[in-house]
């Protein structure tokens, strides 16, 4: 064991290939379903919203699959990424386990998103788009997007969740200075957000009705604009796993080898990369480590949802999958982790937690938010709403190593700071904020809408 706290790689050792966990998952993937006409979708009806590069990565069996190197001389602007050692707040907790984590925080956008944010717009460039369109959560993906867009030169249209663009003015700032165009949504801009404006002009939008704006903006664009998804589908998982790959050659760094691996989820996709490839080394390496998603209880797809096909956004315009869903129309509560404020999970994950591969927990927002702080008060950086999922996850295996007296090793992952997440942690501070239960009732609402899916 080392007696570091920071391990750091080399520019060297900036992985050059991505893992793709499909070629070694002993779970077969779904067919992926066309929302109007539910039979297997097409290339040619993906290839409406998404080069066809990102479609082949989508459907690949390959193991690895080579970074191009236009994206990793891009990806040398941050990464290797630091790992740490929290060993302050390893001592305010008074637990005997080792807790590691990955900063995906020093990026230029301050969290994972770049990751796939940079060959997405890369991708595109290659093919000729000129224009992309997206949805946005807390923001973080609007702005890793708008910078990767800025550098290879491409438009950007945002749809960004309507409690989010009040509540983060500063994301919106930061989108519109890499040159985006960024819509509070539900919108006028669409047939959608018009019609769920006319059913209620003070809806606070949802992921799943941004992405229905973003798809329908590209997909009635005759061709000049295309759509980019900054989570869910296995391009964006495969292209987050340059997250584990540093995280395995770190740790062997630090000497040691983790018991449990953690990351918060939301569409899957920064608790993906982190997790794969120790799941790989589970898989055909013998090794043993515990891999547990967190989730908020106000949107707890993977613990409580169905796990079933149904629509990858509100409108019913993406394809059809089979993922733990709370139901495409159903609005989670405003928490302030707007990026997991989503009704289901990637299709990926959710394959692999069914199979028992991989494990769950929701967490409470007040609880989350008191592990941020005490996250931020030991390790100095204030932490993105959604990580601090992950921190109160990884928080709990070290008190619970303390109460069980365990030496555990727990790694997780950081995917962003929180330094344009202010207004949540004023709330926090003030008392403000609630604890949202599982919405039941709202949940089985949503579900008698799924999919009358026959295969
Ligand atoms: C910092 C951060 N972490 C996590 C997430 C959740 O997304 P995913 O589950 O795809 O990693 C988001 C989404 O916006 C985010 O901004």
């Amino acid at each position: 064991m080392s007696d570091a706290t920071r391990f750091i790689l080399n520019e060297s050792d900036l992985p050059k290939f991505w893992y793709n966990i499909n070629a070694d998952s002993p779970v077969p993937p779904n067919p992926v379903l066309h929302p109007g006409t539910m039979e297997p979708v097409t290339p040619d009806f993906l290839s409406v919203l998404f080069p066809m590069d990102l479609i082949m990565q989508e459907i690949s069996a390959e193991r690895f699959i080579e970074i191009p190197e236009e994206v990793r001389e891009i990806y040398k602007l941050y990464r290797p990424t630091p790992l740490l050692r929290a060993r302050r707040l390893e001592k305010a907790l008074g637990t005997p386990a080792h807790i590691y984590y990955k900063n995906e925080g020093v990026s230029p956008a301050g969290s994972h998103k770049p990751n796939t944010a940079i060959p997405q717009a890369f991708y595109n460039k290659v093919a000729g788009t000129k224009a992309l369109t997206t949805e946005t959560g807390a923001g973080q993906w609007g702005s890793a997007l708008s910078l990767a867009c800025s550098f290879f030169d491409l438009d950007l249209e945002v749809y960004m969740v309507k409690v989010s663009y009040n509540s983060k003015p500063y994301r919106r700032i930061f989108m519109e200075t890499f040159g985006a165009q960024v819509y509070a949504s539900p919108t006028d801009r669409t047939n959608y957000g018009r019609s769920v404006l006319a059913d209620d002009p003070n809806n606070p939008g949802s992921l799943g009705m941004a992405i229905s704006e973003a798809v329908e903006a590209a997909a009635t664009s005759n061709g000049a604009k295309k759509y980019s998804l900054g989570s869910v589908l296995n391009h964006v998982l495969l292209h987050q796993t340059v997250i584990g790959e540093e995280a395995l050659k770190q740790m062997d760094m630090a000497n040691e080898y983790p018991d449990v691996v953690i990351g918060c989820a939301g569409g899957g996709s920064n608790f993906s990369g982190i997790a794969f490839p120790f799941l790989r080394e589970n898989l055909k390496n013998g090794k043993r480590a515990r891999i547990v998603a967190v989730e908020p209880t106000a949107a707890p797809s993977l613990t409580k949802g169905v796990y079933t096909f149904d629509y990858g956004d509100s409108a019913k315009m993406a394809p059809i999958v089979k993922m733990h869903t709370l139901g495409h129309d159903f609005i989670p509560p405003s928490i302030h982790a707007g990026g997991l404020r989503y009704h289901g999970m990637a299709p990926t994950v959710c394959a692999l937690y069914d199979a028992g591969l991989i494990s769950a927990v929701a967490v409470k927002q007040k609880a989350t938010f008191e592990a941020a702080v005490q996250f931020a008060k030991a390790e100095g950086i204030i932490p993105a709403p959604e990580s601090a999922h992950a921190i109160r996850a990884a928080i709990d295996e070290a008190l619970d190593a303390k109460e069980k007296g365990e030496k555990r090793v727990i790694l997780f992952n950081l995917s962003g700071h929180g330094n344009f997440d202010m207004t949540a942690y004023e709330a926090y501070l003030g008392g403000g904020l609630e604890d949202y239960e599982y919405p039941a009732e709202a949940v089985q609402e949503s579900l008698k809408k799924l999919p009358q899916v026959q295969l």
